[in-house]
């Protein structure tokens, strides 16, 4: 691997770990703005993460691109460097004391997912992946699970909370899949959900509208434990628009996908 990406990689590694004691600090601290509909919110906190990443990245790569969720001024052509972050991700779960949301970092080089860090401080959880060189919970190698059959299988899903018009195809997804499978679960946090299937503690997770910054940094992990990350149509996942996503162990991935896309 590239020396200079390397190196730059672990330091965002450091930092993502640093800014993340933020995530920890005192509810009263967490002042919320709204941004628009019905749940989406953002905390004082999810900027002053971003803030901090931005300053910190732009040091470690200064040449690299910077999407980040809470800006207006993302540019979406993937350069040669482009980090993807979700400063906050699970502003619902923060907002409530919760105590489930994580900061996601993905790095996108020429045009490829490359890396992925996403950190729950409250677990003291790293999930961490380099193109090609496996996927790792604190530094522990992580592989997906072996479940072939929905039956057998626990599966996560989004709400895409933002938009509600989406509500009913999402639970009448949500009904045929849960007559199919073991249990449902709904955690808050797109990228956590999917990191649980590459570390194999579920075995899929979708969602009808996901942006690049929930699931950039979760999909290199995901995909480096052995797991399937694309759109519900199984076509591949861009890094630079909205999609209707589905993760899973890679076994279940066609099954899932018949199921969710059933009319029935
Ligand atoms: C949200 C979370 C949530 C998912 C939403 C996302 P945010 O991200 O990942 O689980 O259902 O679609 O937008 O707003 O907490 O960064
Ligand atoms: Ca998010
Ligand atoms: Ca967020």
């Amino acid at each position: 691997m590239d020396k200079i990406l390397d190196n730059a990689i672990n330091e965002a590694v450091n930092l993502v770990r640093e800014v993340s004691e933020y995530l920890l600090c005192d509810m009263d601290d967490k002042k919320v703005l709204t941004k628009s509909g019905d749940a989406n919110f953002v905390t004082e906190i999810d900027l002053k993460v971003q803030e901090i990443m931005i300053k910190g990245l732009k040091e470690i790569l200064p040449e690299s691109n910077i999407i980040a969720e809470e800006t207006n001024e993302n540019d979406f052509t993937l350069g040669k460097y482009t980090w993807i972050l979700d400063p906050v991700d699970g502003t619902t779960n923060l907002m409530y004391g919760y105590k489930y949301s994580c900061i996601a970092l993905g790095l996108v080089a020429d045009g490829r997912p490359y890396a992925g860090i996403v950190y729950n401080p409250y677990l003291r959880e790293l999930f961490t992946a380099r193109k090609g060189e496996g996927a790792f919970v604190n530094g522990k190698p992580i592989t997906v699970s072996d479940n072939k059959i929905l039956e057998n299988c626990l599966i996560t899903i989004g709400t895409s909370p933002y938009d509600k018009g989406k509500a009913d195809e999402t639970f009448r997804i949500t009904k045929n899949v849960f007559l199919k499978c073991r249990d449902i679960r709904r955690s808050g946090s797109a990228a956590l959900d999917i990191c649980n299937v590459a570390a194999g503690r579920t075995d899929g997770f979708y969602e009808m509208e996901l942006r690049p910054w929930d699931y950039a940094a979760a999909s290199v992990i995901l995909e480096e434990a052995g797991g399937c990350i694309t759109e519900w149509s199984g076509d591949k996942l861009s890094y630079i628009r909205e999609h209707q996503a589905m993760a899973t162990n890679g076994h279940i991935h066609f099954e899932l996908k018949e199921v969710i896309n059933s009319k029935e």
